[in-house]
């Protein structure tokens, strides 16, 4: 079962790994990391959001679960090329009800693999571009918050302070498990497989 972290969740702060095979488990997490996007309104949901590390993301720019075509899973993404920028409000899904403006490249090209393993290369702008941005950043543990502006960043520490007592308090109560233990989670889920012994 998996679910949506919220910040600091250690998850959204881990390099995650490249996707090795495009296998039943993946289209299993797809599927439900879908079902918990449209169920929170979102737009793009990487990975890392679910506590898994692994280099994809889902998008419907649209939102709307009935839109099935609208669907796009981007697996490995890679953004090759970045031209001219410009700023816009971006939310994220685990940062609830935080809301701020950052500064992206205008128009990338991005490079990544579908689910049924075919490689892409695209051309993306405006919010196209904005998402995959934002998502292709959670693979590689790195947060809108980063790209704050020092006085944004100032208005909205306050709220920051409160995701992170919420988070420590359930960890306090056990609810969560600490840190350590969430990263050691990671790290082994990252392992390919054969490197256990049986
Ligand atoms: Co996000």
């Amino acid at each position: 079962m998996l679910r949506i972290v919220l910040y600091p969740h250690p998850a959204l702060r881990f390099v995650s790994v490249p996707v090795q095979r495009i296998d039943d488990t993946l289209r299993a997490q797809v599927a439900s990391m879908f079902d918990l996007m449209y169920a929170s309104k979102g737009i793009g949901l990487a990975a890392n959001q679910v506590g898994l590390p692994y280099q994809f993301f889902v998008l419907n720019l649209t939102a709307d679960p009935t839109l099935k075509d609208q669907e796009e899973v981007f697996i490995n993404p890679r953004i090759i090329k970045r031209h001219s920028s410009c700023v816009e409000e971006e939310g994220c899904l685990s940062f609830p009800g935080l809301y701020a403006p950052v500064q992206r490249a205008k128009r990338i090209r991005v490079q990544y693999y579908d689910l049924l393993g075919h490689e892409h290369t695209r051309d993306a702008e405006d919010l196209f571009s904005r998402a995959v941005q934002h998502e292709t950043d959670h693979v590689l543990g790195r947060l809108f918050i980063d790209y704050l502006t020092a006085d944004v960043l100032k208005s909205v520490t306050p709220k920051i302070r409160e995701f992170e007592q919420a988070f420590r308090e359930q960890q306090r109560e056990g609810s969560l498990a600490s840190d350590d233990d969430l990263r050691m989670m990671l790290e082994r889920l990252s392992k390919p497989a054969e490197t256990f012994p049986t």
